[in-house]
């Protein structure tokens, strides 16, 4: 093999890219109950569109992205996340003007330059949501709400957010220079990445990941909020109690993105090591007027796919996942009519028929079945046609039985993958 896919990217086929799609229109279904509706931006924007949001001294735009110039020398970069590039959407097709809240979701490629490990890919799946247009902390629970039913859906009912509130601008005047003070102080516990943050922008010193010690010994900005920002935290922290989400304050998550105010969240799960984040996010109510727009707040999270996948089990319980995938092999071509009239049926009905046109001798088709894990091999020659019957085997358990054509829908629609004839 001359070439491999590039580091840190995952190829996504078979068994898993069904189990992919069933994990994105499960999720997609929730995102809908709650009238958040679809919006697709492009893969790669304006580099300038994430240096000026996500922030100049991110690791996101200091290390992380990928960033080429096109034929005419305008730079670009393939979206290293996608709260930014919706924000844009909204401001550039004058949604504004809708007035209340507008509510969307996405899913897609983002792409990081980081070290690949466990959980983390250079090129890795998102599915979000952005609420745009309220400052009400209802908002805020609604989408901590939305994001943790994500994972209900799939049966985790008890994950734990870590939340926080970054504050704004005005609470972290003081703060800033306070922080300033305490990071001269322990300079030299500091490592190099942090005594250039402490310079540029202090607040990302949180981000690191080697400066646990130092963290623990600086000022947090809950002591600094501001009136407006405690006010919105308290209500965002009663309306989460009486939902009784699960929630842990957490004063060091700031979270590795600029944009953020006042509320920032993840959802952790305990199992997935040093990746650990199944889901971040928080309010962005300064995005707007950076990007050139008038000051509109906005709230969202997005939740990495893989690492969702990760928790799930092989095999999902639910209508889509259990209808089990049919492959027919075909004796002669005077079968084929034959095969694709009864497959017709079976289509009809939303069932996955595979059709093996090769007429290679059955042990070959049935190995290509196997190798393409098809659940039920359908047998169809010129004895079947006669009989009006076809032969099944269930490719789990090895078991045949004989199906009239008639009863064929019926049969399969009754079964699902683990019937086990
Ligand atoms: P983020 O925390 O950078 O936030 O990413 C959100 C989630 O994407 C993470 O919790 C993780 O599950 C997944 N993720 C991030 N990087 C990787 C990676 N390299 N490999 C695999 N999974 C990864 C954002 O992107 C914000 N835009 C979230 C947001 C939306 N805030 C407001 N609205």
């Amino acid at each position: 093999m001359k070439f491999k896919k590039p580091r840190g990217t995952q190829d996504l086929l078979g068994k898993y890219m069904k189990k992919w799609r069933s994990v994105e229109e499960r999720v997609t279904g929730v995102l809908q109950r709650y009238g958040y509706r679809e919006i697709r931006t492009p893969i790669f924007e304006m580099s300038g569109l994430f240096v000026r949001t996500v922030g100049e001294s991110s690791d996101i735009v200091t290390k992380e992205m990928y960033t080429f110039n096109d034929k005419k020398g305008r730079k670009l970069t393939l979206r290293p996340e996608n709260t930014a590039p919706v924000m844009r959407a909204y401001l550039e097709n004058g949604l504004q003007r809708q007035g209340g809240i507008s509510r969307f979701y996405y899913m897609g490629p983002m792409f990081r330059y980081d070290r690949p490990q466990a959980g983390r890919y250079r090129q890795f799946h998102q599915i979000g949501a952005e609420a745009i247009g309220l400052s009400n902390p209802a908002i805020d629970a609604e989408i901590i709400k939305l994001s943790l039913d994500i994972y209900k859906e799939f049966g985790f009912s008890s994950l734990q957010v870590r939340l926080n509130s970054v504050g704004c601008m005005k609470c972290r005047g003081e703060y800033m220079i306070l922080l300033r003070e305490k990071l001269a102080e322990y300079k030299s516990e500091l490592c190099d990445d942090c005594l250039h943050r402490a310079e540029i922008n202090p607040f990302r010193v949180f981000d690191c990941k080697t400066c646990i010690s130092v963290k623990k010994k600086l000022p947090i900005i809950t002591d600094y909020l501001c009136g407006e920002c405690s006010e919105h935290f308290e209500e965002l922290c009663v309306s989460l109690e009486g939902m009784s989400v699960n929630y842990l304050l957490d004063p060091l998550l700031v979270r590795g993105l600029d944009y953020y105010t006042k509320t920032a969240y993840e959802i952790i799960h305990p199992e997935l090591g040093a990746q650990n984040a199944l889901c971040g996010g928080g309010r962005y109510d300064g995005l707007a007027s950076e990007l050139g727009g008038a000051s509109i707040p906005a709230v969202g999270f997005s939740a990495g796919m893989e690492r969702l996948m990760q928790i799930l089990p092989d095999e999902l319980e639910g209508k889509e996942v259990d209808r089990p995938d049919i492959y027919f092999i075909v004796f002669d071509d005077k079968c084929s009519i034959q095969a694709m009239i009864l497959a017709d049926k079976l289509r009809s009905a939303d069932f996955v028929v595979y059709i093996d046109f090769s007429m290679r001798n059955i042990k070959k088709q049935l190995k290509s079945a196997s190798v393409r894990e098809y659940d039920y091999v359908v047998f169809i020659g010129q004895k079947e046609i006669e009989d009006k019957e076809v032969t099944l085997k269930n490719m789990k358990s090895g078991n045949q039985v004989t199906v009239s054509f008639e009863k064929l829908v019926s049969y399969f629609s009754e079964k699902g993958v683990t019937g086990i004839e």
